[in-house]
């Protein structure tokens, strides 16, 4: 921890989300050697999926890690170049209110376009700005989400180029299933390579073709194309790769209960023995969810301690019965290591029937990130 720093202001409150940039960076190393010679764009929405996007993307920037960066809205990619970073930007969303054209173009970042009111759009935003946009253009494939279906894609590739204004530097797609279905993913990746041959038949030249997410750059090598949008795997969240985010607090309050005694709200556990029950300071306005009540474990003094009743907004109670050393200050880990035990993302994935990624996404901006080699 000597070298934390930390996003927000003096932190008092123990509870805090740590993140240890080694982890991040060979995870990113590695995605790296595995894409290549695609490059990485290092996908940092939503806050890096909860570990701080500022950071993480000035580490990949300073030590040469990633091509570029995937941002879900104009403001994400505000933010990374109001943090000083300069490499390229991808907005991966829809660009609505249309206005929007004119801060990304302002600011450098390439805009994903999908529809042909989009590209009209971003046409006139440039030319009122005097300046070329840049923009990769997003084909539907079978994400159902957003992009254009092939025929209307290449009218959209047509009035762009035609324009003048605006440089089509990419074609991308998402695949939906790379986790779960071979074939669907192959019929989407064909479906792309076909779309990509005909706008090169058109003239097209030197487009960025991008597919890949984690799991598709990991398991489907002719996904990987020119660039590989990896998240995920980044923050190790895949198998393989090293989890770098660690939720932490403190014990605040501790007490004996007796045999009978009612545990938070609506009596949502009833201590069935004497028991020692420790307060940690975090809860759901923490991200911690209020599905882990009595299911999930919090680690205190190398062990495995059971949350007990509704985990509340500020605050989660845990039975510290085994701990013979529990006191106010001890360390208690909601979700990574403590000495031999481990408490993974998957694990409180799968106690909430959600994936990995919500449960980092949601760990709110109350908490605050620290940084750690
Ligand atoms: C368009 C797009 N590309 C890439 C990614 C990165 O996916 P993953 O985190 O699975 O690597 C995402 C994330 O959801 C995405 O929406």
């Amino acid at each position: 921890m000597s070298s934390a720093t930390v996003s927000a202001g003096r932190i008092l409150r123990p509870t805090r989300a740590e993140i240890r940039l080694s982890a991040v960076r060979n995870n990113l190393k590695k995605l790296g050697r595995t894409a290549a010679p695609a490059k990485l764009l290092f996908v940092v929405k939503a806050n890096a999926y909860g570990h701080g996007a500022a950071e993480l993307a000035g580490l990949a920037e300073r030590e040469k890690l990633a091509w570029g960066f995937g941002v879900s809205s104009v403001e994400e990619g505000l933010a990374l170049r109001a943090a000083g970073l300069k490499s390229p930007v991808l907005v991966l969303g829809s660009l609505y209110p249309f206005e929007s054209f004119v801060e990304a173009i302002s600011a450098d970042l390439v805009v994903t376009i999908a529809s042909l009111d989009a590209a009209r759009q971003v046409i006139e935003a440039a030319r009122k700005l005097g300046k070329k946009a840049v923009c990769h253009m997003k084909l539907e494939t079978g994400m159902g989400r957003i992009g254009a279906r092939r025929p209307s894609l290449l009218k959209i590739y047509d009035e762009l180029a035609a324009s003048g204004d605006v440089e089509v530097a990419g074609l991308y797609t998402h695949l939906s299933s790379a986790d779960s279905d071979q074939e669907y993913t192959g019929a989407q990746l064909s479906i792309f390579s076909e779309t990509a041959a005909e706008l090169e038949a058109k003239g097209a030249r030197g487009l960025l073709l991008h597919a890949a997410n984690s799991c598709a750059a990991l398991n489907y090598p002719v996904s990987r194309l020119h660039l590989a949008r990896c998240g995920i795997a980044a923050y190790g969240l895949a198998d393989g790769f090293e989890p770098a985010l660690s939720l932490k607090s403190k014990i605040v309050f501790i007490k004996n209960v007796r045999e009978g005694a009612f545990i938070s709200y609506n009596k949502s556990f009833r201590a069935d023995r004497p028991l020692k029950i420790a307060t940690i300071p975090a809860g759901y306005g923490d991200g911690y969810l209020r599905r882990f009540s009595n299911r999930a474990d919090v680690l205190i003094g190398g062990r495995r301690c059971r949350v007990l009743g509704n985990v509340t907004m500020d605050m989660t109670m845990v039975d510290v019965t085994a701990v013979k050393d529990a006191a106010v200050g001890s360390e208690a880990v909601l979700l990574g290591r403590q000495g031999a035990e481990e408490i993974t993302a998957a694990e409180l994935a799968n106690i909430a029937d959600t994936i990995t990624y919500e449960i980092v996404t949601l760990i709110s901006a109350r908490v605050p990130r620290v940084f750690t080699e």
